[in-house]
């Protein structure tokens, strides 16, 4: 099992991208190879203060974040409005970790141009909100972002049966999206168990990030369920130093990645 220690930075990115989910990225003298079973805190900064979001990023990094996920709603596909590409591009000069959108809105294709070219190196669109979910995901790529495909808690997993072969994550939504703060829904569990099946069973390499109300009290279960990317936003933000915070998650998610059999 691979691990990143916490407070350590991540290299300059980001020229040149493979198109599989197995990267090796240099910092320093060490190296981290971006594959299955790597385990990662992805702070939301949905619940960070707006304010003073660059600090709030540092806090977070130096917790052990290793990964920044930006939630970006339009009002339709989600009953709330948050950020466009703009504020992408001021994260980009603020953080050296990879930007992981998560596009809850509507017709992404027409944006993802937009969020590739202010800095997003991770882009996930919904299932539920691509019509042409192939196109969708070969677009990301084609901008040079990893490609990552989003369920919501409703969406069976077996929809994606025709596109588990090229994308690089798989975002598995335990609340419905919209809000930052809610409680997890425990059937999402089954649905990373099953993704973790259906990697070894066909070889496919994309990696499992779970988002939503993930926690101290949830996030070994959804380790032990197969889980890598941790997205937390509330855990991380909602009180208390985000720095002490991040670093409690991580080392929760690492103790119960030693338990995974
Ligand atoms: C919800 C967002 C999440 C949100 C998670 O729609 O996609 O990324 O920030 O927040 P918590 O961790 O508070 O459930
Ligand atoms: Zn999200």
């Amino acid at each position: 099992m691979l691990e990143l220690v916490a407070g350590e930075s991540l290299p300059k990115k980001r020229n040149g991208r493979p198109g599989t989910a197995a990267r090796v990225l240099e910092f320093g003298k060490e190296s981290l190879t971006r594959s299955p079973g790597l385990i990662e805190l992805a702070p939301s900064i949905l619940s960070a203060d707006f304010a003073h979001l660059a600090d709030q990023v540092r806090a977070a990094t130096e917790g052990g974040g290793t990964v920044i996920h930006v939630d970006i709603m339009d009002g339709h596909f989600v009953p709330n409005i948050t950020i466009g590409p703009p504020v992408v591009k001021s994260l980009r000069r603020a953080t050296d970790l990879p930007l992981d959108c998560h596009l809850m809105i509507e017709n992404p294709d027409q944006y993802i141009p937009d969020f590739t070219e202010a800095g997003a190196d991770w882009i996930s669109v919904h299932q539920e909100a691509c019509r042409h979910l192939n196109r969708s995901l070969h677009l990301v790529r084609s901008h040079g972002a990893q490609a990552g495909v989003v369920i919501n808690p409703a969406t069976p997993v077996e929809t994606l049966s025709e596109v588990l072969d090229i994308v690089d994550y798989v975002l598995v939504m335990s609340v419905n999206p919209g809000f930052g703060g809610q409680k997890f829904i425990s059937g999402a569990l089954h649905k990373m168990r099953k993704l973790a099946e259906i990697r070894a069973a066909r070889g496919y390499s994309y990696r499992i990030e779970v988002d939503g109300g993930v926690g101290l009290d949830t996030v070994a279960d959804v380790v032990r369920a197969g889980a890598e990317i941790m997205v937390a936003g509330n855990a991380v933000f909602g009180k208390g130093d985000p720095k002490v915070n991040a670093a409690a998650l991580l080392e929760a998610a690492r103790s119960a990645s030693l338990q995974r059999v």
